[in-house]
């Protein structure tokens, strides 16, 4: 009886003692910072961001330092051969919206995936040379500084030139990655020297010194570094000697452009995401303007009721998506009525807590007056209160897995994100139409969703992720988490996600995040569930009360710094 009786208080000692270190380890992770703050999906990129606001630079000196450490340290999505949109805000109050999205080579055309019966040639819009875009983020860099720069640009591309030159670390899932997609690598390219290596291992440095020679040249000469000259020649040349598009001409005319950013309002709260070409800010928009006409009160945060919810608003949201997203600069995108709180309410209107809608049964709308995977996003707020939010991408891991030779650098596949033939799904399982039909010069529909918050007209969340069609349900459900759920950040960030994106007909959960009882019920309601890995790497910063909080995704090697 004695050794039971001192067995159980072990027991429970044991218990207490776990959950007090729990609690402790929790509450110390919550960590404040005054100045400003730097979340990117590596260590080493969030480092120099830091070092750059340290260095009196604002955060869009920052964002430049770390786009082109990222394409170093974080060579699956960090790139310069890729593109990306940024949002940003300036401690005045402006808000931009910049799109550095890649185009497609203007000898491009809607038929160049299909074979002579029209089917689609598998996998030639996602690997080798055919898949890519024309790449957008030099030309987006250098537009940024020019316009909310304030450090010299050739400070800012320097720490990126020393991390290829003088090689960093890499984790423990970037060895994974690259002896993963070694194979890969080696089909397509011509010249196999770029990370070939047997096997990594955690805490092998990568020297990269063709790319370092690269970015050299972007220091020193800015857009001609990339655009002109010995790297315009090699981007040609390798283009050519696969059998690709890419022409001077491409590369010439290519332009990154300032756009005006969807902004609305959420329970107080001011938004401001990224218009099209990214679908993005439109379908981010339609959810919390949706989600407004129903109330939260009694649901709780991944419940039954709350997925069911958010799974039929989205399913909405994702059809007109599919119809009526491209790249506003070809395609007339109706935004006034896909912005219209009376279209948006007639959407929902039949969406109740009792039945499914089958996806078959939804259709985009009619307006009443006749649109293993890697992106990679980065917030930043500077002690001034500059926000800078930006996801840039080369697509999937790697993009294309084509190398510019001698150059260093992997060129983005982003043209699946095209409708390659209307209704035919991409690799996120997106289908579209003629407004996202492919034509030389015209940019691919994007779902990414680099969002920045203000409360009182103050920044209140820098926000965004990758994961493809679930970048937009991701910031979406973040957004709840924090304005109706009161999560902390990190909190928000490490919350389970799920996604449905209407066709398939199925919610996307994270293992994890269901019980039985709350299965069995969507399942008796007639939704169908599937389990996956995880969705998205949420990088995100909250400012309450001149506080800056930082939310990095535990999903990655995610880091957040600040001061
Ligand atoms: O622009 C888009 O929507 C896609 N190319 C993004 C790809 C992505 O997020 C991959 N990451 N997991």
């Amino acid at each position: 009886m004695k050794k039971i009786l001192f067995i159980i208080f072990v027991l429970v000692f044991l218990y207490l003692l776990q959950n007090f270190i729990l609690y402790n380890h929790k509450k110390q992770s919550v960590i404040f910072y005054k100045n400003g703050a730097v979340v990117t999906a590596h260590p080493e990129a969030t480092q120099v961001g830091l070092d750059v606001l340290k260095a009196g630079g604002n955060a869009f000196d920052a964002a430049i330092a770390v786009q082109f450490s990222l394409s170093v340290v974080y060579p699956v999505a960090g790139n310069i051969g890729g593109g990306g949109f940024m949002i940003a805000r300036t401690k005045e109050g402006d808000v931009y919206a910049l799109d550095f999205r890649e185009k497609a080579p203007l000898k491009s055309n809607r038929n160049m995936y299909l074979d002579s019966n029209s089917n689609v040639i598998s996998g030639l819009s996602t690997f080798g040379i055919l898949s890519v875009g024309v790449p957008g983020t030099v030309d987006g860099m250098v537009k940024l500084h020019e316009r909310l720069g304030s450090l010299p640009f050739d400070k800012l591309v320097g720490p990126s030139v020393n991390l290829a030159k003088n090689g960093f670390l890499i984790t423990k899932k970037q060895a994974a990655r690259l002896n993963y997609y070694r194979k890969h690598f080696l089909k397509i390219n011509s010249e196999n020297k770029y990370f070939m290596k047997d096997n990594w291992i955690e805490g092998d440095t990568l020297f990269q010194l063709d790319l370092s020679n690269t970015l050299e040249l972007i220091k020193k000469n800015g857009r001609s570094g990339f655009y002109d000259g010995i790297v315009a020649d090699k981007i040609v040349q390798t283009s050519k000697n696969l059998g690709g598009l890419l022409s001077y001409q491409d590369l010439n005319e290519y332009n990154s452009v300032w756009r005006e950013p969807i902004s609305g309002n959420y329970k107080g709260y001011v938004f401001h995401s990224m218009p099209p070409p990214s679908s993005g800010g439109v379908a981010l928009y339609q959810l919390l303007n949706s989600l407004e006409h129903f109330d939260l009160d009694n649901i709780d945060n991944n419940d039954f009721k709350y997925i069911h919810l958010l799974s039929e608003i989205e399913k909405r949201v994702y059809a007109d998506r599919s119809e009526f997203l491209g790249d506003i600069d070809y395609y007339n995108v109706p935004l006034d009525n896909l912005l219209d709180s009376s279209y948006i309410k007639s959407r929902i209107k039949d969406i109740d807590f009792s039945s499914v809608t089958n996806s078959k049964d939804i259709n985009p709308g009619v307006f009443n007056d006749s649109e293993s995977e890697e992106t990679t996003h980065f917030s930043i707020i500077d002690r001034w209160g500059n926000c800078a939010s930006v996801t840039t991408t080369l697509n999937t891991s790697y993009g294309s897995k084509v190398f510019v030779e001698e150059s260093g650098f992997l060129l983005n596949n982003e043209m699946d994100d095209f409708s390659i033939k209307p209704g035919y799904p991409n690799t996120y399982g997106l289908i579209g139409s003629e407004a996202n039909s492919i034509e030389g010069g015209k940019r691919m529909l994007s779902s990414m969703t680099p969002t920045i918050i203000e409360y009182n007209g103050e920044p209140f969340l820098v926000i965004g992720t990758p994961g493809g069609s679930t970048i937009i349900t991701s910031v979406f459900q973040n957004i709840l988490n924090v304005i109706d759920f009161n999560l902390p950040i990190q909190k928000s960030v490490d919350n389970y996600r799920f996604h449905h994106q209407w066709k398939p007909d199925t919610i996307f959960v994270e293992k994890g995040l269901l019980n039985d009882t709350i299965l069995r019920d969507l399942n008796s309601l007639g939704h169908t569930v599937l389990e996956r890995s995880s969705i998205g790497q949420v990088n995100a910063i909250m400012i309450i009360d001149n506080k800056i909080t930082c939310g990095a995704d535990r999903r990655g090697d995610n880091k957040a710094l600040g001061y």
